[in-house]
């Protein structure tokens, strides 16, 4: 079927509107339509006797790997590497028997993600798949295809693509951690139940966006943006930054917090507005003081968080952005939604072609 803007200016606008309605239809796929159990195929999903799990993908979809491997390090207790697809079959990485190998792809067709996947054959234990296309070569090559279900995403920079990658890897990463034993009967439940509730979170987060409007104006005017988050939140400061630079053409870098002070903090000045990811996790004291030291040295702060966290945060932040509050597990997929509305405005403040920007392709089949 065809696909058109229903209403909206851009397909990037659209799909960023969509994704309360597919993230649910992901949850239900997954989990049902109630209770708590895990839909996953667990005889051809074996995480026990694994020693390691490597994820592999290109552009958004390496975001959504590189947050993964935060959710199934911390809750299955597996180390995870995770790589680009391009370098990864280069470095000729040794690929054992013990090892599953994931690749993420929204079209399923991405030269150097498949290239990759062919590496790992006859290395690997599994060789699992998570795109958005059950068709793509990259499904077929696999032996177990997770649809994300975010149905057609027309927009080059992708989007509700992201998000239901994100959902389908934690949904995996429970899977790993209840079949290795760590994640009780009472934490799972819990879980879910924050996904469920994610499609209205998601909702509210939308209904912000006039404050992502407003301040995207403000961003429009700079040259350079930084991006910075911590732990599972460093993940998507790369994708805010990525999504940035693909469609505003703004130059746009991405730091882990803790790592500014060895190096990037050289650049902060007046003229550098720095977005900042921080829900109410583990490490939020840690970001605030990251950037306190941005804001001595002149910086301008947009600070995304929920309430309590910009109160906290207190005087001498520049902009912010409230999120609702969420289990702090699922704060990357909700904060996903102020990045991409960030880069959406900017892009349209700046008049930039937001669905095709210059030089880019949806999918890239050669290498
Ligand atoms: C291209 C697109 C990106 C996308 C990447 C990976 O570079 O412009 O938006 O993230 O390919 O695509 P895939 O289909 O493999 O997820």
């Amino acid at each position: 079927a065809r696909v058109d803007k229903g209403g909206y200016k851009h397909f990037m606008a659209k799909e960023i509107a969509e994704q309360p309605q597919v993230i649910s239809e992901a949850v239900g796929h997954y989990f049902g339509s109630s209770g708590h159990e895990i839909r996953l195929p667990s005889d051809q999903l074996d995480f026990t006797g694994l020693d390691r799990v490597v994820l592999v993908a290109c552009g958004t979809a390496y975001y959504a790997c590189l947050t993964a491997k935060y959710w199934i390090e911390r809750l299955a207790g597996l180390p995870v590497e995770v790589d680009v697809a391009s370098e990864f079959r280069y470095r000729e990485p040794p690929i054992g028997e013990n090892t599953l190998a994931l690749f993420v792809s929204q079209s399923g067709e991405t030269a150097d993600t498949l290239a990759a996947l062919r590496y790992c054959r006859d290395k690997a234990r599994r060789i699992v798949a998570v795109v958005n296309v059950p068709e793509s070569s990259i499904a077929r090559e696999s032996d177990v295809a997770l649809p994300i279900l975010a149905g057609t995403e027309i927009g080059v920079a992708s989007t509700k693509a992201f998000s239901c990658q994100l959902t389908v890897l934690l949904t995996v990463a429970m899977e790993a951690a209840r079949q290795r034993g760590r994640l009780s009967e009472e934490r799972q439940a819990d879980i879910v139940a924050a996904l469920r509730g994610l499609p209205a979170r998601i909702n509210l987060a939308l209904d912000f966006e006039e404050v992502t409007e407003r301040v995207a104006h403000e961003l429009a005017e700079a040259r350079d943006v930084l991006f910075l988050g911590r732990g599972q939140m460093y993940p998507l400061a790369l994708e805010g930054a990525l999504k940035m630079k693909e469609i505003s053409y703004i130059h746009a870098e991405a730091y882990a917090s803790g790592e500014l002070k060895h190096g990037p903090i050289a650049l902060i000045d007046p003229n550098v507005p720095v977005v900042v990811m921080a829900p109410r996790d583990a490490l939020f004291d840690k970001t605030v003081s990251n950037m306190q030291e941005v804001m001595a040295r002149g910086g301008k702060v947009l600070l995304i968080s929920d309430r309590k966290g910009i109160e906290t945060a207190g005087d001498g932040i520049w902009r912010s952005v409230e999120m609702p509050e969420v289990d702090t597990l699922l704060a990357p997929i909700l904060y996903a939604i102020p990045a991409q509305q960030l880069a959406y405005h900017t892009a349209v403040a700046k008049g930039t072609d937001v669905d095709q920007p210059r030089n880019l392709a949806k999918s890239v089949t050669v290498e």
